[in-house]
């Protein structure tokens, strides 16, 4: 089969490679790249563990085609956190409130979370909810996982997290 010559810019870095037509990209994303925090839980859109920022928008990696990010920019989990190592909000935000358990949702929750707080800054509960409505956590701590939005969403915007009343 004829391969393409991809190129894209992901987390900052210019990359390209030679994919298959057919080949997703997530698996360019993992397999090429090996960058294998962006995890593959289904490969049917339906849990969200492969989501990636694209351009701007959160995109389930599985669900499109490598070809299709020509050009585009792209941001995994290993491009979350600052240059020099310091955890963005998001990733402080989930260690401390365990947004977490066996993690395998993460890397998808924190990189869809990013999206949210940049199109919501300030989002309620039922916003947070809503917004990761695309992503399942098999591990059902969806209760962690939203306080630990709602504490990165506070650090982000100087102010102290209070935790809601239950
Ligand atoms: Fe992409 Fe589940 S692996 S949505
Ligand atoms: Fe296990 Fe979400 S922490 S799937």
């Amino acid at each position: 089969m004829s391969k393409h010559h991809l190129q894209l810019r992901i987390n900052g870095r210019d990359v390209e490679g030679l994919v298959e037509p057919r080949t997703l990209l997530v698996h360019f994303i993992r397999e090429t790249l090996g960058l294998t925090g962006t995890h593959i839980g289904c490969d049917t859109s339906h849990c969200g563990a492969c989501t990636v920022d694209l351009d701007g928008k959160s995109v389930k990696s599985c669900t499109i085609f490598a070809v299709q990010a020509e050009g585009a920019e792209v941001t995994t989990i290993e491009g979350i956190a600052a240059p020099d190592g310091t955890l963005h909000a998001l990733q402080e935000g989930f260690r401390a409130m365990h947004g977490l358990q066996c993690g395998y949702c993460t890397p998808g929750m924190i990189v869809r979370a990013y999206r949210l707080l940049q199109e919501n800054p300030n989002p309620t509960e039922a916003e947070i909810r809503y917004g990761i409505a695309g992503n399942l956590c098999r591990c059902t701590g969806y209760q962690n996982i939203v306080r630990s939005i709602q504490y990165a969403a506070a650090k982000l915007n100087g102010v102290p997290y209070v935790e809601a009343a239950e």
